[in-house]
This record gives C-alpha cells, structure tokens and sequence, in this order.
C-alpha cells in the first residue's frame, strides 16, 4: 500500500505531539497519549456516521495507518470513493457500508427499530424510513454489533445525532440519563467539565445522576475525582433556584457516593482556589484535595464554560465524552478538528475495550 502523506503532515507522532502541547500550553498531563497507547493494544470497530466528509476521512487515514482503530465508512459509496480518489487517502481493506446498496438488510434493521420502537408511536413505514437516516443507521450497527463504537455529529446539530442513538442504542442499565463530559487539558492539568452537551435544566435528582456518570468518567481515564458543584452562591450564601438546587444535589451525592470526594455548592473560584476555602469555608471536603471535576448547574453553564476556556484560555478540549449510553457512542462536536476527531476515536475504542470486559 501506498505510504500515506497524510497522516504524516497530520502530526501522528503522539509523542511529538504532546511535547508540542507541553510547550505550546504547559500541559505536562500526557492523558491522550495514554488513551492513544491503550486503544493501540486492542483497535475496536468504529462506523463513522459521516463518512462523506473529506475531515473525516482524513482523521480516518491516521486511524488506519496508527492501527488505532478499525475504520468502518458509512454513507454513499460513490461519493466516499471519489473523495477518497481526489484526496490521494489509501483506505485499502476499509470497509464501506452503503446502506442504499443493501435493501434486504436495510428492511431488517427497520423490522428491529420498529420492535423497539412500536409502543413508542413509530409505525413500519416510519421505521423503514428513519434507517436511511446514518445515524440510525450506524447506532444499529453498533447495537447488533457490527461496529464496536459509532462516531457522528460532525455536521449535524447534537440534538438531531443524539436521539438516534438513544431510541437505538438506549442508556445504560441502572441509569436513565445520558451527559456529556469534557476534559479541559490546562497548564494546571486535566480539568473534566459535565454536563456540557446533554440535559438542559437538571433537577437536584438528575444533578445526582450526572455527578455519578462523570465521576465513572473521570475514573476512565484512571484519574480520581474530586468534585465540585457549581452554583453563583457558597455554601448558601445567596437564593435562588439554581443555588438551592445545587445545595440539595450536593448533600444527596454526598450520601449517595460517599466514597467521593464532593463538595458544593460553590462558585467557580472558590473551587478552584484552595485559599478561599481554608480562609473561609475550613469546613471543604475539597481542601488538601483539589477539584479536578466541574458539575454544572444547567446546559447554559456547562457548554458556555467549556466554548469560552477552549476558545478564549489556554486549553486543549477533549470531548464531548458521552456518559451513560449502553454501547460506546460519541458526538463530536459540530465543526470538530482533525485532531478533535482523532482524540474522540480514541477515547470511543477505549470505551468498547472497557464495554468488552463487562
Ligand atoms: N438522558 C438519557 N435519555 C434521554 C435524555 C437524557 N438526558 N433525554 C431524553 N432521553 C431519552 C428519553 O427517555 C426518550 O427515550 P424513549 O423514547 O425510549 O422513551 C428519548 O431519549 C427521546 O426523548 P424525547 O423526550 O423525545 O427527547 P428530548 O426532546 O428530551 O431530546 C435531547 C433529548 C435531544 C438530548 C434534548 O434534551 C436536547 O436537545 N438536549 C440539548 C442538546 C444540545 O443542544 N446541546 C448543546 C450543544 S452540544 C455541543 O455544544 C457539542
């Protein structure tokens, strides 16, 4: 096979490229490249949804050529052949699945969404329908295992990819919600955010829940959680419904995990400013442990956060992970990097080498 420029101008040399990190932004955490290093040892399965796309394709290519996961494509064969033909990409021995090409199996798959689906007010025909949809599509790939791990969402809105995968692929068993965690690599070090992409207003219940999630999250990248639960008030401090909440969902965590360091509600930089607490609240769990896991009150607060350290702060963001889902799913963001892309596949193969051993 040809040796493929690509991935060469594309910085594979995970080495290399957390060295540059580490100068460019003082990051000293080599987390991806532990992500990368474990993916390699076992490469999953991975459909990508949007396979017609030249940035996903590309991501693709340095997938394929690291053995970092075992690419499926998904979309027009026509199309995702000329792109792969006027790209110069090598995409010898990727599979392409063109759900168009294959009637017979695209009917089977509609028979087992309406199966899930019938008291859920879809009828056949619309089930027949929505397989033509790649997202559904893929999620039912994955659920039937015929892919380990499905990636999408690079040119869609986060609501439109998600709620496939959900009726397909459904949360897992013991939780009923699904949230989206962020790892902000800092010069500080890893930074985990959540929820950023999910559950727009969470009641003190669901904070709970999403408290659980990131901190499985967290432990996945074999670090310890130590979280705290951001509200505009300390420890009571000011009203209101968002700090009421907080406070609530931060006593039932506490009892829920009390194997968990949590402590809340708080503001922003009050958690991650040991000073102000030793000053005035002697009291934190959090003193001698510093936060490492932000819990957002709301959707607002999560996404705004994350949009405006990567953007504006001198912070790599990794993610959105998604928590929760019953088989490895993961939503890019929309208008995600090469690179963003590459990381999100890593973390998806590590995710179903973890699912496999359950
Ligand atoms: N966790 C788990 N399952 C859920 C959740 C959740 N948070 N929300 C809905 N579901 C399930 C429901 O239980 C339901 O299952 P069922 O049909 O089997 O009974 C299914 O999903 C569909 O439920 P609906 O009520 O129809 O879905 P809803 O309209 O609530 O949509 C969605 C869910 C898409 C997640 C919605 O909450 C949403 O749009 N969230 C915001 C997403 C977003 O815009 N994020 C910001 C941008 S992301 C970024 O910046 C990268």
């Amino acid at each position: 096979a040809m040796d493929s420029g690509v991935a060469k101008t594309m910085i594979l040399d995970w080495e290399a490229y957390e060295l540059e990190l580490q100068e460019r932004i003082g990051i000293d955490q080599r987390l991806m490249l532990r992500v990368v290093t474990r993916a390699k040892k076992n490469p999953k399965r991975v459909v990508f949804a949007e396979a017609d796309n030249i940035k996903i394709l590309k991501a693709v290519q340095v997938l394929k050529d690291e053995k970092v996961a075992i690419p499926i494509l998904l979309g027009n064969k026509e199309k995702i052949d000329f792109l792969i033909q006027e790209n110069n990409l090598d995409m010898t021995g990727v599979p392409i699945v063109d759900p168009y090409l294959d009637e017979e199996k695209l009917k089977h798959f509609g028979d087992i969404l309406f199966e899930k689906r019938k008291r859920k007010g879809l009828t056949p025909q619309e089930c027949h329908r929505l397989m033509k949809d790649r997202n559904y599509y893929g999620a039912m790939m994955v659920e039937l295992g015929e892919a380990d791990a499905l990636i999408s969402g690079l040119t869609k809105d986060y609501p439109k990819t998600i709620l496939p995968a959900l009726q397909v692929i459904g949360v897992k068993e013991g939780t009923d919600r699904v949230a989206g965690m962020y790892i902000m690599n800092t010069s500080k070090g890893p930074f985990f955010f959540s929820d950023t992409t999910v559950n727009v207003n969470p009641t003190a219940d669901q904070l709970v829940e999403i408290i659980g999630l990131t901190a499985n999250g967290v432990k996945f990248f074999d670090i310890e959680p130590r979280i705290a639960v951001l509200s505009y008030s300390n420890f009571g401090s000011a009203k209101g419904d968002v700090a009421s909440k907080t406070a609530k969902a931060t006593l039932m965590a506490k009892a829920k995990f009390p194997e968990l360091v949590i402590e809340g509600e708080m503001q922003a930089n009050v958690a991650l400013n040991e000073e102000i607490q030793i000053g005035n609240y002697p009291f934190s769990d959090l003193i001698g442990k510093k936060a490492n896991t932000l819990i957002f009150p709301d959707l607002s607060s999560g996404n705004i956060a994350y949009k405006l350290l990567s953007e504006l702060g001198n912070a790599e963001a990794i993610g959105p992970i998604l928590l929760g889902m019953n088989k490895p799913v993961h939503i890019l963001q929309l208008g995600s990097s090469i690179r963003e892309i590459i990381n999100m596949v890593a973390v998806a193969v590590v995710d179903a080498q973890t699912q496999e051993l359950k």
